[in-house]
């Protein structure tokens, strides 16, 4: 399959930006959606984590890797966490701020990275954005490998669609995404195989695979029938149907 950048009409497969453009821009910045955005991602992912009563675009629990600052994230003050440098003058946005900025440009997939109350307060987030600032729950899918804050937040905000996160392969598939109410799964790459997703397309689930960010294991996993693919070069999972 030859990809081919932009102009046309696009596939179903998605190309999702991983932390944003994160191979191009520094990870879960706006710059990085932006980024995204420029390069044809039509949907973006980034991690949330619950900081007291603000929602933080974060992956890490230190602020080490990817930022100026030291230590773990929930043990520092907003007030210094907000004044660190994220990558190229960038900084750590909130949960609105980030949707704010992405303006509806692109899907959006949260991933709910801490666990007690991060769902609570993600839904309220969201049903906020849905009822008063003219967002549509399928432009969302949230998602999380913490099944129980998943569990909560479909309870808290049933409109918006959600995803299992799975660093593994699951027993069984269909009690497993049943159980949430999971419109897809989303699969490590190292645990993809053609009879899962074979069992998870026959019972209506879209399967989004991380991270993968080789042009030729892409292509592969395209063939292998999957609907998307988060990577750090969103250009790479750029395609354009064929037929179009
Ligand atoms: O959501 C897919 C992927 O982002 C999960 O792993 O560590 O990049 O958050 P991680
Ligand atoms: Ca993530």
């Amino acid at each position: 399959t030859r990809q081919e950048l932009a102009a046309g009409a696009p596939s179903g497969f998605l190309s999702i930006g991983h932390r944003g453009a994160s191979g191009h821009a520094p990870e879960n910045t706006r710059l990085a959606m932006d980024t995204a955005v420029r390069l044809g991602a039509q949907w973006v992912e980034f991690d949330v984590q619950r900081h007291g009563d603000t929602l933080l675009v974060f992956h890490d629990d230190r602020l080490d890797r990817t930022t100026d600052g030291q230590g773990r994230l929930l043990e520092q003050s907003l007030e210094t966490i907000r004044q660190l440098d994220a990558g190229r003058g960038e900084t750590i946005p909130t949960l609105q701020e980030m949707l704010d900025h992405i303006d509806r440009r692109v899907g959006v997939n949260i991933e709910l990275k801490s666990f007690g109350g991060t769902a609570a307060a993600v839904a309220s987030v969201l049903r906020e954005y849905v009822d008063q600032r003219g967002w549509v729950p399928d432009q969302f899918l949230v998602s999380s490998f913490h099944l129980r804050e998943l569990r909560e937040f479909r309870r808290l905000a049933p409109m918006i669609p959600t995803a299992v996160l799975l660093c593994g392969v699951p027993l069984d598939l269909a009690a497993c995404a049943a159980e949430i109410g999971a419109v897809a799964i989303n699969l490590a790459s190292d645990f993809v195989d053609a009879e899962l997703v074979a069992d998870a397309r026959s019972r209506g689930l879209k399967v989004y695979v991380y991270t993968v960010n080789d042009q030729d294991d892409i292509e592969q996993l395209r063939a292998c029938g999957i609907d998307g693919v988060f990577t750090d070069y969103p250009e790479r999972a750029v395609f354009v149907d064929r037929a179009a």
